[in-house]
C-alpha cells in the first residue's frame, strides 16, 4: 500500500533534491538500453539523474513525473528531453510508442497493478522494463544505521528492492544485476541528503531535527566517520531487467 503523504513529499523539493542525492552508474543504463534505441521514457523522473544517462542511448528520450518542482529542475539541465507532467498511473504516452522504460528510486511509489498495465500499454511488443534502486551496503554499518533513522517502519532496508523481484503483471523477469560503486561525500552533503528523503521532508520541524541529532550521533559514534569532514559511502545499485509479455 503506497503512502500518499510521502510518495507527495516530492512536490515540495526539487534542487535540493538534485544537488544532494546520488546519481546512478553508467553501467545501469547499459543493462536497460545495451543498444540504441528510438525512444525511452523515464517515468517518475523526478529531476533527471538516471534520465540523463539515457540521452546517449535513445533518439527520443521522454521524462514523466507528478512533480512540478522536479520537472523544473530537469527542464533546465536536460533541455533536450520531452519533460511531461503525469504518473505512472496515467502516462501520457500513446500506445506502444517506447522501447524501453526506466523507473529508478520511484517504483515502490507507484500503484503497481494500474502502473504495469500503463507500462505495458506504452511499451512496444517485447520491450523492456528497468527498475533501478540504489540501497546501502550491508556492510557499511554507519550509513545502514542512517537508513534505520530514516525508515524505523523497514525492518529489512532491502524489503523494497526484493519486493521488486517478484512477479509484474503482463511482465517477465529476465535479469537483476547488483552494481557496487562509492562516492566520496562530505559530512555536510551527506546530512543535507537526508533532508531530501520522504522520511524527513514530511516529519514537523522537531522530529527532523532529532532525526538529523541521531544521524550526527552515528557519524560521531563510528570510527569511520568520527571526526572525519569527508567520507567514502559505498553505494549498491539494484538494477531488475523485464520484458513485456
Ligand atoms: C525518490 S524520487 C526518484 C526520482 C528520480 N527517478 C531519481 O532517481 O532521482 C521518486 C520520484 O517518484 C515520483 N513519483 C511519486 N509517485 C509517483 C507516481 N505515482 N507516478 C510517477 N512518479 C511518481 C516522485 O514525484 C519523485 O520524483
Amino acid at each position: 500500500m503506497v503512502d500518499e503523504v510521502l510518495a507527495k513529499s516530492f512536490e515540495r523539493i526539487g534542487a535540493d533534491y538534485d544537488r544532494y542525492r546520488p546519481g546512478f552508474p553508467a553501467e545501469a543504463a547499459e543493462h536497460i538500453v545495451p543498444v540504441r534505441v528510438r525512444t525511452a521514457l523515464d517515468l517518475g523522473a523526478g529531476t533527471g539523474k538516471f534520465t540523463e544517462l539515457l540521452t546517449a542511448r535513445a533518439d527520443r528520450v521522454i521524462a514523466v513525473e507528478p512533480s512540478v518542482a522536479m520537472l523544473d529542475v530537469l527542464r533546465t539541465k536536460l533541455p533536450d528531453a520531452v519533460a511531461l507532467e503525469g504518473s505512472a498511473e496515467r502516462i501520457p504516452v500513446e500506445d506502444s510508442s517506447v522501447d524501453v522504460v526506466s523507473v529508478a528510486q520511484a517504483f515502490h511509489w507507484f500503484d503497481r497493478e494500474s502502473a504495469c498495465a500503463e507500462i505495458s500499454r506504452v511499451l512496444l511488443p517485447g520491450g523492456t522494463l528497468g527498475l533501478i534502486w540504489n540501497h546501502s551496503d550491508p556492510d557499511c554499518a554507519w550509513d545502514r544505521a542512517a537508513h534505520r533513522i530514516a525508515h524505523p517502519a523497514v525492518a529489512d532496508l532491502d524489503a523494497t528492492t526484493d519486493s521488486a523481484a517478484e512477479e509484474l503483471p503482463g511482465f517477465q523477469l529476465v535479469r537483476r544485476e547488483e552494481l557496487c560503486w562509492r562516492e566520496s561525500i562530505t559530512r555536510t552533503d551527506y546530512l543535507s541528503r537526508w533532508w531530501t528523503v520522504s522520511s524527513f521532508i514530511v516529519a514537523d520541524d522537531r522530529t527532523r531535527s532529532e532525526m538529523t541529532a541521531a544521524v550526527e550521533r552515528v557519524l560521531d559514534e563510528d570510527p569511520a566517520t568520527r571526526g572525519r569532514a569527508e567520507f567514502e559511502l559505498p553505494q549498491v545499485t539494484d538494477v531488475f531487467l523485464y520484458r513485456r509479455a
